[in-house]
């Protein structure tokens, strides 16, 4: 398939090439486009044909559901029944913005689209040109994350040509994702609400906004029980997965570094090339000839955050077979930040003390 690369910038918006991506959309195609979180690769929600391709695209298993993207609060209403009550609390104060909420979906919402599910997951993205083109088409958007299935999601158009060039129709280009991870996935079907997946909007701040406390699913850090069905389905999937294999180490810093240069010494007397994941705080401790990168100041967590994936590609490029990777608070953003570390390391995590 031949695919276009469209650079389409915010400020003022070029309304042409937007329309022209849209009518993509309307016809049946494939679009990856920016939001604040990270790239999605969309489609008419609506039309099962359309919602196929970007399983196919994306080698997605069919058992994953779509979140539905829209560009003004009220669509939600055709594509959900039983709205419950801390619905709208939760649109009014988050969207547009990084948090996706799961309600009983409307018939007119197909199953390929939910993967079989009752229930749909609606986003308003508050990036400008996510929501320009959902606008402009006139429809609603089901996106997951323009990767291919099981790679660390896209924070860049660079990123979405890596894995799906030939494979979309049209990648429009809006520079970097600001958030970096992808959107809180809170469900509102039951009472209190749960999240499903920890994201940009951070337990705290949902709690806050709700005035009541909300519940976070077991499985966010820790291995699930092999027959525990997770209720968000994508999260019983290897994720997130840079090429080499991720250890994290978890303890207090100086521990932490320690372990990171006994274990980088045991690991390449075996002949492993050993790179480190670390952070500004750390990263002069392990040795030059290693690759280390750092994934930024501990002191700024939504900044770790918007460098995790891009660091996690990073490491594709230099041939390292094995990531030792620093553990970081898991409160606020930090939770989504170790959820996603979590699953990369495959829930392989040492205690350095
Ligand atoms: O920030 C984001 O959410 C990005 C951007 C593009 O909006 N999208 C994204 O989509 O991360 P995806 O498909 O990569 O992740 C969607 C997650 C999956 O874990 C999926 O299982 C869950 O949401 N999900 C979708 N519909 C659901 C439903 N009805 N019930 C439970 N979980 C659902
Ligand atoms: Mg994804």
């Amino acid at each position: 398939m031949k695919t276009e690369i469209i650079k389409i910038e915010k400020d003022p918006m070029d309304e042409d090439k937007l329309e022209y991506a849209a009518e993509v959309i309307r016809a049946g195609g494939l679009v990856a486009f920016p939001t604040e979180t990270v790239y999605g690769l969309g489609a008419n929600a609506l039309d099962e044909r359309a919602v196929k391709k970007i399983f196919e695209a994306k080698g997605r298993p069919s058992d994953n559901p779509l979140i539905v993207h829209i560009a003004q609060r009220s669509e939600a209403d055709g594509l959900v029944k039983n709205k419950p009550a801390y619905a709208s609390i939760l649109m009014e104060r988050f969207w547009p913005g990084p948090l996706t909420l799961i309600m009983d979906k409307a018939d007119v919402v197909p199953r390929t689209t939910t993967a079989g599910l009752g229930t749909v997951a609606v986003r308003m993205p508050s990036h400008p040109v996510a929501l320009a083109l959902i606008r402009r088409s006139g429809l609603p958007i089901a996106a997951p994350s323009a990767n291919t299935s099981g790679r660390p999601s896209p924070t860049c158009a660079r990123h979405v040509i890596d894995d799906l060039y030939g494979k979309v129709d049209i990648i429009i280009d809006g520079g970097s994702a600001a958030v970096g991870l992808e959107s809180t996935v809170l469900d509102i079907t039951v009472s209190p609400p749960v999240i499903l997946r920890p994201g940009g909007i951070t337990p705290e701040e949902l709690e806050k906004g709700l005035g009541s406390v909300v519940g976070i699913d077991p499985g966010l850090l820790r291995k699930p029980a092999p027959d525990l069905l997770p209720k968000s389905p994508g999260m019983k999937y290897k994720h997130y997965s840079p090429k080499a294999d991720v250890v994290i180490i978890e303890g207090t810093l100086e521990k932490v570094a320690a372990k990171i240069n006994t274990l980088i010494a045991e690991h390449e007397a075996g002949g492993m090339t050993v790179g480190v994941l670390a952070t500004d705080q750390t990263k002069n401790l392990y040795p030059s000839k290693n690759t280390v990168i750092s994934m930024g100041d501990r002191n700024s967590p939504e900044n770790i955050a918007a460098n995790l994936f891009k660091t996690l590609r990073k490491f594709d490029e230099t041939g390292v077979r094995l990531i030792l990777a620093e553990a970081v608070e898991n409160t606020g953003i930090g939770l989504a930040v170790m959820n996603r570390m979590t699953k990369a390391a495959g829930y392989n995590i040492i205690r350095a003390d």
